[in-house]
């Protein structure tokens, strides 16, 4: 098989960032998707109604023209989060799930969820409506293992309130991990994980192998190759549990390329042609479509779209700028570290 013709992909976990930053990698990500949910850890973060409506605004705003692009926005749970607030933009159809991060996890990070308790009454009142919650799953103490971060949490934080909550329709963003993938393939029901590209191409001998790599560097971070071969499983196994969100997440160099770089890999650009690799290596592009184009409208209660994606395999490996400009300085594109030679028709 030399081509394939998907229907238009959906990103489940998306960063578009603000500003200029935001029209400069917009384009790519509305190139190749026709929709995204989009993660609200800007500064400050998305919290209220109010602030989604005037981010899905200024992407709006940069969207360029000829581009169909719809944005899925998100809610950053805090501890002073208002249940009717979440529930009224829930049902406006502004606001398509809320994201839970444990604060300190992650990029901007801080004004997360300290204490779960806290944060009952809006998970209760989402559990009540339906309304997905996104999580960002990993312990942040200092004395667990930033490797073992994902198995804990699992362990520690999502079974206990899946137990407390069951009628909670849950999302574990960016599963890392074959415990991740065997949790989620255990569960029963309300649970379902998104899988990164690049989680699914390097393992962490890329960050640090052979001098450290600061391009390679997301969180959560990427694990062993047992881990990564376990993520390929899932992914290409047909559950429609697994779908795919990219976790594209740029910054601008001088940001990655210093004593305390950020996480965060940009991979909206190359990513179906990524994905059409990675799918091939498993003998399972029949499985790509569902994977990053049906299981994940499913799960969220949207109609698959009707546009389509073509990718052909060319004979001489495809290429991407090593960088892009955007008008905050230059992001680096993920090098898959191997020739790939699907395009985007
Ligand atoms: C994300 C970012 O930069 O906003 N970074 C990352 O490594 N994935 C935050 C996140 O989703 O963890
Ligand atoms: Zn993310």
């Amino acid at each position: 098989m030399d081509e394939i013709t998907l229907p238009k992909p959906d990103d489940w976990h998306l960063h578009l960032r603000d500003g200029a930053m935001l029209k400069g990698i917009l384009p790519f990500s509305a190139k190749h998707f026709a929709r995204a949910i989009i993660m609200p850890n800007l500064v400050p973060p998305v919290v209220t109604a109010t602030d989604a409506q005037a981010y899905r605004d200024r992407i709006m705003a940069v969207l360029p023209q000829g581009l169909d692009f719809t944005p899925l926005m998100t809610l950053y749970l805090t501890e002073g989060t208002d249940p009717a607030d979440v529930a009224a933009a829930h049902a406006s159809g502004l606001v398509t799930a809320v994201k839970l991060y444990p604060a300190g996890a992650t990029t901007n990070s801080h004004s997360g969820v300290r204490d779960l308790s806290k944060v009952m009454p809006v998970l209760e009142k989402m559990a009540e409506i339906g309304m997905p919650l996104c999580i960002h799953g990993e312990v942040t103490s200092s004395d667990v293992d930033i490797f073992d971060r994902e198995a804990v949490f699992i362990e520690t934080v999502l079974d206990p309130l899946r137990k407390r909550l069951p009628d909670l329709k849950i999302t574990l963003e960016h599963v890392t991990t074959s415990d991740g993938v065997d949790y989620v393939s255990g569960a029963d029901k309300n649970l379902a994980a998104t899988i990164t590209t690049h989680h699914l191409m390097i393992n962490r001998n890329a960050i640090l192998a052979g001098g450290i790599k600061p391009h390679y560097y997301c969180l959560p971070v990427a694990k062993r190759e047992s881990h990564r071969l376990a993520l390929r499983k899932a992914a290409t196994s047909g559950d429609p549990r697994f779908f795919l969100g990219t976790d594209s997440a740029p910054h601008v160099d001088p940001l990655k390329e210093c004593g305390c770089g950020c996480a965060g890999i940009f991979t909206a650009i190359n990513t179906l042609s990524c994905l059409a690799h990675v799918f091939e290596e498993e003998s399972a592009l029949d499985k790509l479509a569902g994977f990053a184009s049906v299981s994940g409208p499913a799960w969220y209660g949207l109609p698959v779209n009707t546009d389509t994606v073509t990718l052909r395999k060319r004979s001489s490996p495809v290429s991407w700028p090593a960088k892009i400009e955007t008008g905050d300085g230059p992001v680096t594109v993920f090098d898959p570290m191997v020739p790939v030679h699907w395009e985007v028709a």
